[in-house]
């Protein structure tokens, strides 16, 4: 559960902080359905750009915004792709859900949302004495900061220093301070033991995706609830929700799926990772190039209990990919031979390379249950291929300059060719064991209780607690709003 308690001295001083920003904090409530989100903040956010600085765009961390640079309002249908089954070479329908169009171009802002607001509610971080403390491998740290910058709040953001040019580049526009660890994507260890570190420090509060519940809250009643949306809106009569598949960083956007579940009974999910580094399908270790994906642990906040499947994508099949959607002479290969439109075209960019896992998990997925035309699968696009302009030059260079007949290669190897191998059906056990793996990291070295590990396993409603937090969440930002008096 999350700890909503109050602190008084502290929740003043956060309202007095909001009232001096012109801070109005979004519910729940609202991040599910925009129209409940008052007239005067809409007219606002007309008048704003998506990534503007500006507390008003806390009400953009929202899955129907629309897909606009500037003054965008909400859809009732998330933006999302489909990928037709010309490019997947299966026939199930595979949905995924854009997180491009979220401020800072990835939904990874709403966990850090999910996180920071119990306790800037609650009054338990204050925002006049400590600094926020965004541990991630890259966009929940941007989102972190960027939060922090629109609610006034100092932060600091640790990342391993080998992610994209791009997180870095856009980082040292808003954080406080940037801690660069050792590594890569897989090196989170490194980034633990940093907030061990800052810990020493009373003033530092470290919000960390991986361990706190706030981040599947959000991602289960936000983006779980906007993918039942999105399904029930296109789908034709007799098609059924197959199941979801998420490539899993902290595992925060896994609890979408437990949504699904509940909703669609019959609906399996899927936990996708790097074949380089294949921790839940095999206890294996490594580094690898899905950036945001995959850290060499269970989180604690993945629910493995009600996890069916697991899937090892390689990462060399999401980057040569990244280069077919993502270059000219790959758009002609997809315009002239597979007879794609220009806005399809357009949309692929939209995909990320943990988006492009995304896809290749649902095909993976999609050959292993034999799906069929009545079968619809769903995902979601973390961030965009806007992220990594820099890793597409970097593969012209190491691979040579692109040719259609490459793009041509690129499909029918590292798409259409797509097998059933690494991937894992978990069994009882299977899922006993991976669960097991988080008493290394988070009893062993992170101090968390072996009492509430066992919960997680013994006690499944936990995690139904934990989701259902958001309505009390909800209840205590109205009451803040209220206080803070701009509405
Ligand atoms: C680009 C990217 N993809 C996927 C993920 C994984 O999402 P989650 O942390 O919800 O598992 C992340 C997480 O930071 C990410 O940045």
């Amino acid at each position: 559960m999350i700890d909503l308690s109050i602190c008084k001295e502290g929740l003043a001083h956060n309202i007095r902080r909001a009232r001096e920003h012109n801070v109005i904090i979004p519910t729940i409530a609202q991040m599910q359905n925009p129209d409940l989100i008052p007239e005067k903040i809409k007219e606002k956010l007309a008048k704003t750009d998506l990534w503007a600085v500006d507390p008003i765009n806390l009400f953009r961390i929202n899955w129907h915004n629309e897909a606009k640079e500037s003054g965008g309002l909400f859809q009732k249908v998330p933006n999302y792709i489909e990928i037709p089954s010309a490019l997947s070479g299966v026939p199930c329908r595979i949905l995924a859900m854009a997180g491009k169009w979220f401020p800072t171009g990835c939904h990874k802002v709403g966990a850090s949302y999910g996180c920071l607001v119990p306790r800037l509610v609650t009054g338990q971080f204050d925002a006049t004495y400590h600094h926020a403390v965004w541990p991630s491998t890259g966009n929940y740290c941007r989102g972190g900061a960027f939060n922090s910058k629109l609610l006034a709040v100092d932060s600091v953001a640790i990342l391993p220093q080998d992610m994209s040019k791009e997180r870095f580049d856009w980082l040292k526009s808003i954080a406080g301070q940037i801690i660069a660890t050792p590594g890569c994507e897989s090196n989170v260890k490194e980034i633990f033991d940093k907030t061990w570190e800052l810990k020493q420090d009373p003033t530092m509060m470290i919000f960390n995706q991986f361990a706190e519940m706030g981040n599947p809250l959000w991602h289960y009643n936000v983006t779980g609830t906007a993918l039942a949306e999105l399904f029930e809106a296109v789908k034709k009569p007799g098609q059924r929700l197959a199941g979801a598949a998420f490539t899993s960083g902290s595992a925060g956007t896994m609890s979408a799926g437990d949504l699904l579940k509940e909703r669609y009974p019959k609906a399996k999910l899927a936990v996708g990772e790097a074949l380089q580094c294949p921790t839940i399908v095999n206890n294996g270790f490594g580094g690898h190039r899905i950036e945001g994906i995959g850290d060499k642990h269970i989180p604690w906040v993945h629910n493995v209990r009600n996890t069916d499947m697991g899937i090892a994508i390689d990462d060399e099949d999401s980057q040569r990919l990244l280069r077919l959607f993502n270059t000219p002479e790959g758009q002609k290969y997809l315009k002239d031979e597979l007879k794609m439109s220009d806005e399809q075209i357009e949309k692929f960019t939209w995909m990320g390379i943990s988006g492009i896992a995304n896809v290749l998990c649902c095909i993976k997925m999609a050959k292993w249950y034999e799906l069929t035309e009545d079968d619809v699968l769903v995902t979601v696009l973390t961030d965009s291929a806007v992220m990594y302009k820099s890793r597409v030059e970097e593969l012209n260079e190491m691979y040579g300059a692109y040719t259609v007949t490459e793009a041509a290669k690129d499909h029918a190897l590292h798409m259409l060719g797509l097998k059933t191998d690494n991937m894992l059906e978990l069994t009882y056990p299977e899922r006993k064991r991976v669960h097991n793996l988080k008493y290394y990291t988070w009893v062993e070295q992170q101090q968390m209780k072996v009492e509430d590990l066992d919960d997680q396993w013994y006690k499944p409603q936990v995690w139904d607690e934990v989701h259902a937090q958001a309505a009390e969440l909800d209840k205590l930002t109205e009451a803040f709003n209220a206080e803070v008096g701009l509405l």
